[in-house]
């Protein structure tokens, strides 16, 4: 990383940090300048294989919600860290509209914040926006003008997602591409969301490390899970990698 440069110019500094131990666990926010209202928690899974081993990623997998959470804490992170975030970018005269994203680290001393994003967060935008019962457009343009606070924002109840990635051969040191997906089209009771495809010749081909993610919604997360791992078995393709355990800390809990 530092003698090789294999991350370029991102790798000439060093920071030191402090070592937060935990699950981590992601609270996306809409945000109107005043008002924040936190999504469903989501869980990411960086490392490329089971059982959090191997090299972090950009995503393995999501599922949503994340019961690691517990309501007390939620409230916890919307009040001290996603409500203090936007109060503070208020004291220095910045109007955050948008989406706030904390990625969370559960500590034994409690949440503690490892980032934010200014932005939806992938794969976890494609767990939690399909449990989204009111309409996305309404609440954006009530963040674009203020109205926030008099958007009633509902999620669709007794319903949980998991979204599996299935990522390409050598991923994520390199990527293989051109690769023929032959099963895509043939998935229904899925969401299934192009991340590295291209179309070439009518063919719907690998063109990325992260290739697709099959997402399915059930009242349970261990049905949602193995329904989302199986609809990988379908549409594999040549050097098709993906994660068979997404959800099982949420499962567990
Ligand atoms: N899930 C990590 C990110 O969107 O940055």
């Amino acid at each position: 990383m530092l003698t090789g440069k294999k991350f370029g110019a991102a790798g000439d500094t060093v920071v030191v940090e402090e070592l937060l131990q935990g699950e981590e666990v992601s609270v996306l926010a809409f945000c109107d300048g005043n008002t924040v209202v936190p999504m469903l928690p989501a869980q990411d899974h960086k490392r490329i294989f089971d059982n959090d081993l191997g090299p972090n990623t950009g995503g393995m997998g999501a599922y949503c919600p994340c019961p690691l959470l517990d309501s007390e804490q939620l409230k916890y992170v919307q009040k001290e860290v996603l409500e203090r975030t936007v109060q503070g970018f208020k004291k220095e005269n910045i109007k955050f509209v948008g989406v706030l994203y904390a990625g969370l680290m559960l500590t034994k001393d409690g949440p503690k914040v490892l980032e934010f994003n200014c932005r939806f967060g992938d794969p976890e935008t494609e767990v939690i926006l399909p449990l989204l019962a009111s309409d996305l457009y309404d609440i954006m343009t009530a963040c674009c003008e203020g109205t926030l606070s008099s958007q009633r924002i509902q999620w669709k109840e007794n319903l949980t997602a998991v979204g599996v990635v299935i990522a390409s051969r050598g991923y994520p040191e390199t990527s293989s591409k051109g690769y023929r997906n032959r099963k895509v089209s043939a998935m229904h009771n899925h969401v299934v969301f192009h991340c590295g495809t291209a179309l070439k010749d009518d063919n719907i081909v690998t063109n990325g490390g992260r290739v697709l993610i099959a997402v399915a919604l059930a009242p349970e997360l261990v049905i949602a899970a193995a329904k989302a791992t199986n609809a990988c078995k379908v549409i594999n393709f040549d050097g098709a990698q993906y994660r068979r355990d997404i959800a099982h800390k949420g499962i567990a809990k």
